[in-house]
């Protein structure tokens, strides 16, 4: 049984989730996707162009729309900025999550805030027993975020993913998760 589409929105103390719109390019494109720092343990390089990241965001749109990957633009709710994204990849009876932040909203727990009522939500469709996520052996934030999310180590995926920032070769992954009981 595939899950159905998730809400559009979520609302957290300090941070709206919502779907991405075009016209969210620039901003974007100036906050994070030309950011090595931020793609430094992502699959992409960081965007050179601003058509790169407006190409982007009509795949995020497409593919909410065909059900394959579910994305969510973070904003402030205080300023409206934009803080970040978070993606749900449904597969099985499984969630895969990917998320980053713009650099200057590192360190506050935005990303464990956003988290939350995802692995909510997630957790309470009958179809859904699994939500998880990878991260490279190095990011040492991203694994401490899944910690603080409640998510445990399952093990290390060998050779499981090319981070391209980092070099050719496919990568070891540290594979986290957190399942219904
Ligand atoms: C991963 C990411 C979302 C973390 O978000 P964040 O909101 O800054 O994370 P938090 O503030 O909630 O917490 C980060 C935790 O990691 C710790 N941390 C950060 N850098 C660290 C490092 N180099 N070594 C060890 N711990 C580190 C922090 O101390 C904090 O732990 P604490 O609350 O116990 O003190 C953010 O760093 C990011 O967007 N990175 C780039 C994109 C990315 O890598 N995404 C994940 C792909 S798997």
């Amino acid at each position: 049984m595939e899950p159905n589409t998730p809400p559009e929105e979520f609302e957290t103390e300090r941070l709206r989730l919502r779907r991405p719109v075009l016209s969210d390019a620039a901003e974007i494109f100036e906050r994070w996707t030309q950011d090595p720092a931020v793609s430094r343990y992502l699959v992409w390089r960081p965007h050179e162009t601003l058509a790169q990241a407006e190409q982007h965001i009509a795949r995020c749109i497409a593919s909410w729309e065909d059900g394959t990957e579910f994305v969510w633009h973070i904003e402030n709710l205080g300023s409206g900025a934009l803080v970040g994204a978070l993606a749900c990849r449904p597969g099985h009876h499984g969630v895969n999550l990917g998320y980053l932040l713009a650099r200057d909203s590192w360190g506050e727990g935005y990303m464990v805030e956003a988290l939350r009522p995802l692995i909510e939500y997630w957790l309470a469709q009958p179809a859904i027993y699994r939500v998880w996520a990878t991260c490279d052996p190095e990011n040492r934030a991203s694994a401490r975020v899944l910690q603080k999310s409640g998510f445990e180590l399952e093990g290390v995926l060998r050779r499981w993913e090319r981070h391209p920032n980092l070099g050719d070769e496919p990568r070891d992954a540290l594979c986290f998760s957190k399942v219904r009981d």
